[in-house]
């Protein structure tokens, strides 16, 4: 009896519930429990961390768990790795549902920086108009930048901020070009940071920033050790099917 684990919080963590449960595949889907009201899922849900690899390892085995599926978004990289570390002990199959990074295209005006810390560098400069869409948990990575004005666009309104100088638009994906470019027209951006997130939720952004000739900031993402991917949600269902 296969009973999977999906580690979500993305739209392909998403389809792949869908597709499990119209299957009626055993599966149990996973949020870390960043937002305040995460998408309801037709699996049940368990909400929070599970204390490091160690405790997804007692988890698994707890819950009689006979697969996992990473289907975490690409920068969460502790999670991928907790999840490889933890299958690995406990000897339980591991894929992971990913989506291709972005690559650019003719009009891009993309510098790339490897990471967080890399792009907070890049932007010890002059004062500029930035929209900065790295999600609410790397805020605080870019208080040393404060001569610049934000705009933040996220999923719920934060308590607090620490950066002087933002202007927060709540609000979640999928977005598209045309509301994009007439966000940052009316906010003057003159640079966007956006972590290589890859897909079509969060694309909108990149195409707004080549029609309106705007330089982006695009954070790498970070590399994973090797482990079974797939793009497809089909392929995992035939994974399960055919471990
Ligand atoms: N990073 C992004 O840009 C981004 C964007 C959109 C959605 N998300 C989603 O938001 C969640 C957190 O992302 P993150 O970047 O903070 O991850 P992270 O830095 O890799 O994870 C930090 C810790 O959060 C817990 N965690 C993460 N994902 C979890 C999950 N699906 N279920 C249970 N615990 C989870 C784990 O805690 P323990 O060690 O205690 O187990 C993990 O060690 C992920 O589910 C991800 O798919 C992230």
């Amino acid at each position: 009896m296969t009973t999977l684990l999906i580690l979500g919080g993305t739209t392909e963590a998403n389809a792949l519930a869908k597709a499990v449960s119209r299957q009626g595949i055993a599966a149990v889907y996973s949020y870390a429990g960043r937002v305040e009201n995460p998408r309801p899922q037709p699996l049940p849900v368990r909400v929070g961390g599970f204390g490091g690899p160690e405790g997804l390892a007692a988890y698994i085995h707890e819950n009689a768990i006979t697969h996992v599926v990473d289907a975490t978004h690409p920068f969460a990289a502790r999670m991928s790795r907790n999840a490889i570390e933890a299958c690995a002990a406990t000897r339980t199959p591991l894929a992971a549902l990913t989506r291709a990074a972005w690559v650019s295209q003719p009009g891009d005006v993309w510098r790339h920086v490897p990471d967080i810390a890399a792009a907070v560098d890049a932007l010890s400069g002059d004062a500029q108009r930035v929209f900065l869409a790295v999600g609410r948990m790397h805020l605080e990575d870019f208080s040393t930048r404060p001569q610049h004005s934000y705009l933040l666009r996220l999923v719920d309104e934060p308590d607090t901020l620490p950066l002087p100088n933002a202007e927060v638009v709540v609000a979640r994906g999928p977005f598209t070009e045309a509301d994009d470019r007439a966000l940052m027209q009316r906010q003057g951006t003159q640079l966007v940071v956006s972590k290589n997130a890859g897909g079509t939720g969060a694309r909108a952004k990149l195409d707004a920033a080549r029609a309106l000739g705007l330089p982006v900031l695009m954070i790498d993402r970070p590399v994973l050790p090797k482990r079974t991917e797939f793009s497809q949600v089909a392929q995992v269902l035939d994974w399960l099917s055919h471990p």
